[in-house]
């Protein structure tokens, strides 16, 4: 099972999009596809909830407690109550719980996608030491230099205590408009991060927005502009490519 953890701190700038998208995209592919949604917004459950059978919560893949004989080949875990309860001096404990029973669901599935939420917890550190790769979405007109070293302490934090370096599958520019003024801050985004910055960019599109309020891929639902697939799809592209790459298959 191929792993990628959509991380980063800052909320509304897609995580929960592309998540949904990844997942659709592996669907697509007659992939097993494991969605975690790891933000009790729900809002990767939401948009899954009808093509993804839901195995149970966070807090029963920590407790052990899911029925590993009958998994679909669409599941979703979601977060919960539970998680959130879950906090204080046994946050290392429960990460670690987090990482091996998660490795006990790798044979059955092929993907797994973890959405998580916006501010920094246990609950995306768990997510980091678990997935092979990262994905950083970022909005231009949010992204400021500071976020990029952000996003590096993050990764140094999780590789400190990671057998091997989480693979930063890339930062993905989205809710991008046709302006100047972004075409310069990702020429900046760019300067600073260098390939790190997906060539692909998701631009700031309403179809995007009704899709997933209708809780479908941009590629799957009637009268969509082809620039919202053709964006959409060029990013998962690029990622499934990129994740590909890191593994050799
Ligand atoms: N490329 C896009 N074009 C237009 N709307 C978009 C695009 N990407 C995301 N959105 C919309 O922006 C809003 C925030 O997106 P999303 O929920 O994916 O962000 P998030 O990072 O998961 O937010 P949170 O931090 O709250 O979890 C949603 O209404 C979503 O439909
Ligand atoms: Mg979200």
């Amino acid at each position: 099972m191929r792993s990628i953890a959509i991380n980063v701190e800052k909320g509304g700038v897609g995580k929960t999009t592309i998540s949904a998208h990844l997942a659709w995209h592996f669907a697509d592919k007659d992939l097993r596809v494991l969605a975690i949604d790891m933000d009790r917004q729900s809002n990767l459950r939401c948009a899954l909830g009808s093509d993804f059978s839901e195995i149970g919560h966070v807090s029963e893949l920590l407790a052990g407690e899911i029925d590993v004989t009958a998994l679909p080949r669409l599941a979703l875990l979601h977060s919960d109550d539970g998680v959130s309860e879950m906090l204080g001096p046994e946050a290392n404990a429960y990460i670690q719980t987090f990482v091996d029973e998660l490795a006990k669901l790798d044979e059955f599935f092929d993907v797994c996608v973890i959405d998580n939420p916006p501010n920094w917890g246990w609950i995306n550190m768990a997510s980091m030491l678990a997935a092979d790769g990262l994905l950083v979405p970022i909005e231009p007109a949010l992204f400021s230099m500071k976020g990029a070293e952000q996003v590096g302490k993050t990764v140094s934090a999780a590789n400190d205590y990671r057998d091997t370096p989480i693979h930063v599958v890339g930062m993905l520019a989205n809710r991008v408009l046709a302006t100047r003024s972004h075409r310069d801050r990702l020429d900046d985004v760019r300067a600073a991060v260098g390939p790190v910055l997906l060539d692909a960019t998701v631009h700031n599109l309403t179809d995007i927005e009704v899709a997933m309020d209708d809780q479908q891929p941009v590629w799957r639902r009637k009268g969509v502009r082809s620039g919202a697939i053709d964006d959409m799809c060029a990013a998962m592209n690029e990622i499934e490519t990129r994740m590909e790459a890191a593994d050799g298959t």
